[in-house]
């Protein structure tokens, strides 16, 4: 009879917040309960039979695990207890809801390119998006649909096989949302913007599970939130964005080795390069980095350069023709069509960028011109630590310029995306290796600060600014999503009505705790 008793005592305290709660909307109710110590088999029982055939459930112990959790950079690493890959669309809002029914936190994962460190807070279900790679091109032939897996490569493929471009980040091998929802620099910005530039519709699926469209007039503020600061506010499982006839059949590229004591004639030629506010359109992707090449120099970091051009060998060498003046160590050029620009510039799936499972620590600024003074500040640096740590690995100090007149030509408060008036990414990487001790850890931290100050002492009238795909995520806010005032409050009000319990807060979130 006690026994009983107590019993029902304690299923009537598990109950009351149930009871209590029911003039409340449920999703504004803690939940019923916290299932302690929620096991996989529990989740396969009672998740698996609510959603699609062809959606899997599995945990650490399975043979598919270490795949589909393995990420790109592993100094910082997501507790994952438990996997979710989705078959359709609409078994994104069922997973949210059950894991919102029993307090479990969830992250969407696409292809775990993501630089941040943020993601090392979570500790929880993982909901995989590598099923969705639907793309259904519109009858008009002037937007396409992408399921919320799609990634780069395989998009570029598809649509130029069809005579059809669009805007897309330029490694094959990383999402179009990881990207698209924090702006997302590719080699079309120059003519029609960033991939959220582009985007019309987005089929969301929110923090409470609900699952709606957000576009210019239905949720428009979200919309705004979304393009730019959108790893906030939900999870994408479907997108509609312009695509636009390819125009051109071939891209030049051209490939450069030279060695540091060219550095100022360089990057003076690239202050030089003919433009009125942006960059040329058709010089789509420079990028150069200073990396350790030991065929050529022991000691003295390298400066490697590769050029993209939307058009002719003809047309692009007389756009290169100052940097063709400064002697190489090496070059090689050619022409291809547009999905092979990627293996060309090095940014192709079966290359060492795209690799996983390194322990990369990062940092990066945005700048607007490249200071002459302070790249040999940062070139002297960068060898410096290349010479005193050699056990540190992949030592990059990298600068990505993309074309950008289009994107600059949008209204800033148009979008969350704070930064259109900066001209150059940089990001700097080295990877400490699996059993080195702590202390080496903090000298690849001292090292990615030092370079990152060395970039911001160089424009010291311009605010530090850390594009959102770049940043770690311990920058300061503004740095990250925009020193207006109104813009940090317009994206913490759209967290408080679409995202109060602040579930999506794994990268780089508005709302920090
Ligand atoms: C090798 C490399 C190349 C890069 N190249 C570029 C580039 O050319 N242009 C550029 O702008 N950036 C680039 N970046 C930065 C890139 O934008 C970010 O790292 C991005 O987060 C990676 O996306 P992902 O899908 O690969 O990674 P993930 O880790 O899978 O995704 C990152 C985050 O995006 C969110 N997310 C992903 N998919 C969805 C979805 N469907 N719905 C809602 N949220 C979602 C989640 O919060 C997730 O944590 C590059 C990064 C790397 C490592
Ligand atoms: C994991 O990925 C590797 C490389 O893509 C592949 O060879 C291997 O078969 C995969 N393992 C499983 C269990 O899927
Ligand atoms: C990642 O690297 C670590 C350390 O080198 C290794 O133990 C682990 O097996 C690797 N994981 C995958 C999925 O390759
Ligand atoms: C925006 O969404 C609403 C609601 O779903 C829809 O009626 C409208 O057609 C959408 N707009 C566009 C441009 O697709
Ligand atoms: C430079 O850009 C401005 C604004 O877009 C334009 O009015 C002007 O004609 C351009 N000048 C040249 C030389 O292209
Ligand atoms: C290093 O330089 C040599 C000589 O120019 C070149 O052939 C090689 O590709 C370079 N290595 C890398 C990793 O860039
Ligand atoms: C860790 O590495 C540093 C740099 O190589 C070295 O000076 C230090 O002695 C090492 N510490 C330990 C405990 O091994
Ligand atoms: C260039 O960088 C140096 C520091 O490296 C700084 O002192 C100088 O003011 C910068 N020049 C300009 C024009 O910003
Ligand atoms: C979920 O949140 C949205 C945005 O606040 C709201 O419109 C919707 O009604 C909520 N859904 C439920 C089931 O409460």
């Amino acid at each position: 009879m006690r026994y009983l008793f107590e019993v029902c005592v304690l299923g009537l305290m598990l109950l009351q917040p149930l009871v209590s709660g029911s003039t409340v909307p449920r999703y504004f109710q803690t939940a019923p309960f916290t299932r302690r110590g929620l096991s996989v088999n529990k989740v396969e029982q009672e998740l698996g039979p609510l959603l699609s055939k062809g959606s899997a459930i599995f945990g650490p112990e399975d043979a598919r695990f270490a795949n589909t959790t393995e990420r790109s950079s592993t100094h910082v690493i997501p507790k994952i207890e438990i996997v979710v890959v989705p078959a359709t669309e609409s078994d994104v809002s069922v997973i949210v809801e059950y894991c919102n029914d029993n307090s479990i936190d969830f992250f969407a994962v696409n292809r775990a390119h993501a630089r941040t460190y943020t993601p090392g807070t979570f500790k929880g279900l993982m909901i995989s998006m590598e099923q969705l790679l639907k793309i259904e091109m519109q009858p008009d032939r002037k937007s396409a649909w992408f399921q919320g897996g799609t990634y780069d490569g395989q998009v570029m493929n598809y649509l130029w096989e069809r005579g059809y471009v669009t805007t897309t980040g330029s490694c094959d091998c990383v999402g179009m949302m990881g990207p698209g929802l924090g702006g997302g620099h590719g080699r079309h910005e120059g003519l029609y913007g960033l991939i959220s530039d582009n985007l019309i519709n987005l089929n969301v699926v929110l923090a409470n599970s609900t699952a709606i469209r957000v576009n210019a007039t239905s949720h428009a503020e979200l919309f705004w939130g979304m393009q730019g600061a959108g790893h906030n506010f939900g999870i994408v499982t479907n997108f509609e964005l312009k695509i636009y006839p390819r125009e051109v059949d071939r891209w030049h590229y051209h490939n450069y080795i030279w060695t540091g004591d060219k550095l100022e004639r360089l990057f003076e030629a690239a202050n030089n390069l003919p433009k009125n506010g942006s960059l040329p359109v058709n010089l789509a992707l420079s990028f150069n980095s200073f990396v350790l090449n030991k065929t050529i120099s022991e000691n003295e970091a390298v400066i490697t350069w590769t050029f993209a051009y939307r058009g002719s060998a003809e047309e692009a060498e007389e756009v290169l023709a100052p940097f063709n003046k400064i002697e190489a160590v090496s070059d090689e050029m050619g022409d291809v069509p547009y999905p092979e620009i990627s293996i060309a510039q090095g940014t192709d799936i079966g290359n060492a960028i795209c690799e996983g499972n390194h322990t990369w620590i990062m940092s990066t600024a945005g700048l607007k011109v490249y200071n002459v003074t302070a790249m040999r500040r940062i070139y002297e640096k960068h060898n410096e630590y290349l010479n005193k740590y050699p056990e540190l690995l992949g030592a990059y100090v990298g600068h990505d310029s993309y074309s950008n007149a289009a994107s600059r030509k949008i209204k800033p408060e148009a979008s969350a995306f704070p930064f259109r008036d900066y001209n150059y990414l940089t990001s700097f990487g080295v990877e400490v290796p699996p059993g080195l001790n702590a202390s080496l850890t903090a000298v690849a931290t001292q090292w990615a600060n030092d370079i990152r100050d060395l970039w911001n002492q160089g424009q010291p009238s311009v605010k530090p600014s850390n594009y959102v795909n770049y940043a770690t995520g311990f920058e300061s806010l503004p740095s990250i999503y925009g020193y207006e005032q109104w813009r940090v409050k317009k994206l913490v009000d759209l967290k408080h009505k679409y995202d109060p319990q602040n579930k999506f807060r794994f990268y780089n979130p508005i709302i920090r705790q």
